[in-house]
Parts: C-alpha cells; structure tokens; sequence
C-alpha cells in the first residue's frame, strides 16, 4: 500500500528546482530524504560544507576501518571477524589460508560471499563453480559448502540474518537493466565435482543463532548426481554489472541497488563516466540518509570522493548527521579532469542501526572523523 506522506512540494527562498544540479551560486546542496532515496526529500542550500564540524564526541561519528590489518583468521567461516552487525544483516571478513577440509552451513540465513582477493573452487550441494576476485555468490541459507584454493581468498560475508536476498526492482528499467538476471552463474554437476565425492569421514559445521554444531558423516554428503529446481546459490562478477548513469544527473546510490535483503540493501559502485552537463553535480551530494545507516567497503580503485582510503577498508555512516564528499573532490563538485570513477566498492544499507565489534575497533583509523577538515 503507498503511504499518504504529509507532503507537498515547496520552493522557499533561493533554491535550485531540479535537485542536485543548478545550485544557486555558491552553495553546497544537502539532501534530507526519508526512506533511503525513495521517500520525501528537501533539498537545502547552505552557505557552508554541512561536513565542517570541528568536533565530534559520541557514538555517532563517522568511522573508518582497516581490514587489512587483520590476520590469523580462523579455519572455517564461522570463525571469520565480525565487523559489525544488527538483528537482520551481519558483515564479517575472512581470509581462508589454506582450502576448507570442512563442509559449512549457515542456518542463520541466506549468506552473500563478497571475494575481495583470490580465486578458488565453490563445491556445494549443488555441484561445483569456479569463483574469483569480484564475484559476490549468494548461497541460500543452509546450502551446505566449502571452498577449495591454492592460495589465500579474503571475503567479505554479509549475512542476511533470518532472511533472503532479492533481486531489486527494476522498475522503469525493465528486467534486464544493470545486469540481466541470466549473467547469474550456477553450480554444476561436473567432473570436478564427481571427483571430490568420496567415502572418507566429513565434517559439517554448521552455524545456528551464532553457535556451531559439528555433523559427521563416513561420506562426503555432497554426493548430489542431479538436482532440479529455481533455489540455487548464484554467482555474479562487479565486472557484470552494468551501471546506471545520467550525463545529465547524479544518481542517488540508491540506482546501484544489487542485492536486496530484509530491511537492509547491498549495493554495487563501479566504474562509470562523470556526468557531462555543466549543471549537473559530479560528486556524490551531503546528504542525511535518515532511515539508514551506511557502511562502504572499499575493493579497489581510487575512491574519489574519500581522501585517504585505500582497499579493504570498511567506513561506516550512521544515521543521524549529513555526510558527503570530501574537500579535496568537493573541488571537482562541478569539474572533472578524468573521465570516469574507477572505483569498486560494496555498500551496505540498514535500515537499523548497527553494533561496531570489538574486533572492528582493534583496526579503526580514529582520524576519519577528522578527515573533512578543511571543507
Ligand atoms: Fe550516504
């Protein structure tokens, strides 16, 4: 049912009509907006950066995460670092050392692989598929796999806790926008995969309400011969991703929607040309997403509207103050040099608030609240 928002469109004092471009000289525009994108939405011009704060005490703040000085992870999945989570979405990070001589499960919820680094084999119920540095791989919640590499693979693991992942709507897009829903990779029932199956000792850990139960079979249960169906884990590259842009208009980062879970999106940011109209703002706009509390991990790129960010970083925005790009490519709000982002990154949106770890904040960069001084 559509809500009656108590709402009418007004223009007071010096505005801009269009949102996010023409702004009235010399003003930084800041989007208020309900319903991350989707709800009601003012669109202010202030005279200053609504990033310019000098001081930040409290839970609040933006904060910043280094992943990548982690180490020493644990041998399965369930032992991955917990960066941060709420009751419907838990984000970890996990490096796999050395390959899995174990069977996982997660009967937690629909579990979505992010690999940040490496390649290797998926060997599931469903048979066997290669995977690779950028592949997201949904696994529906207690699919039963594990992971076969030479070398290491970091993933980021977004759990979509009691829940399933969807695809967005595409609306006016149609359904093959973005990336057509049959670039998604599935298993296979291959030679690979008849070769694993074997008659030796197996175990299955498997996670449920954050605790493991250890199954052991005198076989390896993963000794599907055929299987039918549309449930099935599915495997997509950030390579495959298509996006949306508009010469004229910056997009909210609502249109690079990839995964959609239960009170809480994933989103996909990847390469994509600047906007051309000289009216048009080139940077992301300050906004307050104000149902939402944002988290970005960073995969590779320049990430040009952050200074000092490099890969596997994690940063988290939660609701309840405006944030935005930058000084350094605030300078670029209406100007781009380059012809393009070259940025990969995944963003997760909740829609209740998150819990930092304690682990997160063994790796935090305390300085990031600082970092748009200067605005
Ligand atoms: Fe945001």
């Amino acid at each position: 049912m559509s809500k009656n928002w108590i709402s009418t469109p007004k223009v007071e004092g010096k505005a801009s009509r269009q949102a996010h471009c023409d702004l009235p000289e010399g003003t930084y525009e800041r989007e208020l907006g309900k319903e991350g994108f989707f709800g009601p939405a003012a669109h202010m011009h202030h005279q200053h950066p609504p990033t310019g704060w000098t001081r930040f005490e409290g839970d609040l703040k933006p904060r910043a995460f280094d992943t990548s000085k982690f180490s020493e992870f644990g041998e399965t999945p369930w032992q991955a670092r917990t960066l941060m989570d709420n009751a419907h979405c838990k984000v970890r990070i996990w490096e796999m050392t050395s390959s899995m001589d174990q069977l996982v499960r997660n009967a937690d919820g629909d579990e979505l692989l992010f690999i940040h680094a490496g390649e290797g084999h998926l060997y599931c119920d469903y048979g066997h598929m290669e995977v690779s540095e950028g592949d997201y791989v949904m696994l529906p919640r207690s699919t039963m796999w594990r992971l076969e590499s030479a070398d290491p693979m970091r993933l980021l693991l977004i759990e979509a806790t009691n829940g399933s992942y969807l695809l967005p709507e595409k609306g006016l897009l149609g359904p093959h926008a973005i990336f057509d829903p049959a670039m998604l990779e599935s298993p296979h029932i291959d030679d690979m995969f008849r070769e694993q199956q074997d008659e030796t000792e197996w175990e299955v850990h498997i996670k449920r309400n954050g605790r493991i139960t250890v199954m052991t079979y005198p076989f390896n249960p993963l000794d599907a011969v055929g299987w039918h169906g549309d449930l099935m884990p599915v495997r997509i590259n950030w390579r495959d991703i298509r996006p949306l842009m508009s010469h004229r208009y910056h997009l909210p980062p609502s249109a690079h929607t990839t995964f959609v879970g239960n009170r809480f999106v994933v989103c996909t940011f990847v390469p994509r040309p600047f906007e051309s109209d000289p009216g048009a703002l080139k940077v992301p706009f300050f906004h307050n997403n104000d149902d939402y509390d944002e988290v970005i991990f960073y995969h590779q790129g320049e990430f040009f509207s952050r200074d000092n960010i490099h890969p596997g970083m994690l940063t988290l925005h939660p609701c309840g103050f405006t944030h935005g790009p930058h000084p350094k490519a605030l300078q670029n709000a209406f100007e781009q040099k380059a012809p393009g982002t070259n940025e990969v990154a995944v963003m997760i949106d909740t829609r209740d608030a998150l819990q930092v770890s304690e682990a997160a904040e063994t790796v935090e960069w305390p300085g990031y609240v600082d970092s748009w001084k200067g605005a």
